[in-house]
């Protein structure tokens, strides 16, 4: 399958239309915050001049579902999902989130601006597993929709494999893995590859995926799916997810 990632502040409705074609899956909302904690550190974000979505996590699944409706009224014979990517400091944030009408909820463990990291959202998850672990239970728990977990492979004192075999005792669908490798414009092929042989997971892969050979590469190297963000604002996507 193939997928269009989070981009925050610019993955809205309005923008992700142009994706609703039948080379694509999956096109995703956000990312969100749906906490205090992570709002607040949105906004500050924006006060230095980053490109967020400000939205009160309170009125977060109103937000979502009149964005759902106004993709899928745009163009209702499309037949992917739509996915929403969440910011979250601790299981019960996921609260506000109980009558959402997305297909997909993505947990986000990936965020790293300094004021998420902050916030002990996003990335900080992946050092905090007893806390992710009940972030997941939680939403396995209560979250009709489907569920993915979307981490950054290869960060600094980060056991990747210690968290891909927690995800596996519990009913989450996808691991959406952005395999970046610091000091490298590539994806790093080989974690995404590791990480496919051990997961039972549909394995999402993602990052600098620009051409239809780092498509095929990614592939090639064992994900189920493939994702770009970046390259949606400004490579040919039908070209890098041609039919080869
Ligand atoms: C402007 C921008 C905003 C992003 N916002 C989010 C976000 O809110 N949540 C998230 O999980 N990833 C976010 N990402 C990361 C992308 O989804 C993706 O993982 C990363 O850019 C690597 O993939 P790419 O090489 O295809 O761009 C963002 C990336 C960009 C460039």
């Amino acid at each position: 399958m193939n997928m269009i990632a989070a981009m925050a502040g610019i993955t809205d409705s309005n923008f992700l239309k142009q994706y609703m074609k039948d080379n694509i899956d999956i096109i995703t909302l956000g990312g969100y915050s749906c906490d205090n904690e992570t709002y607040n550190a949105a906004r500050k974000i924006v006060d230095r001049g980053r490109c967020e979505f400000i939205v009160k996590p309170e009125d977060l699944a109103d937000h979502i579902n009149c964005e759902v409706n106004k993709l899928r009224n745009y163009k209702p014979k499309w037949k992917g999902k739509i996915c929403a990517n969440i910011r979250a400091t601790n299981p019960e944030s996921f609260k506000n989130l109980d009558n959402c009408n997305v297909d997909i909820i993505e947990v986000n463990a990936h965020c790293r601006q300094p004021e998420m990291i902050k916030a002990k959202t996003g990335q900080t998850l992946l050092g905090d597993i007893k806390r992710l672990e009940a972030i997941i239970e939680y939403v396995c728990d209560n979250l009709k929709c489907e569920l993915s977990l979307k981490m950054r492979a290869n960060v600094d004192n980060i056991d990747t494999i210690e968290i891909i075999e927690m995800l596996e005792s519990y009913p989450i669908q996808y691991i959406h893995i952005d395999a970046m490798k610091p000091g490298v414009m590539m994806a790093d092929l080989d974690i995404i590859n590791t990480i496919s042989n051990i997961t039972s997971k549909h394995l999402i892969g993602n990052n600098s995926v620009k051409t239809h050979k780092d498509y095929i590469n990614m592939i090639n190297s064992g994900a189920d799916s493939v994702s770009i963000a970046r390259a949606a604002v400004n490579c040919d996507i039908d070209e890098i997810f041609r039919i080869s």
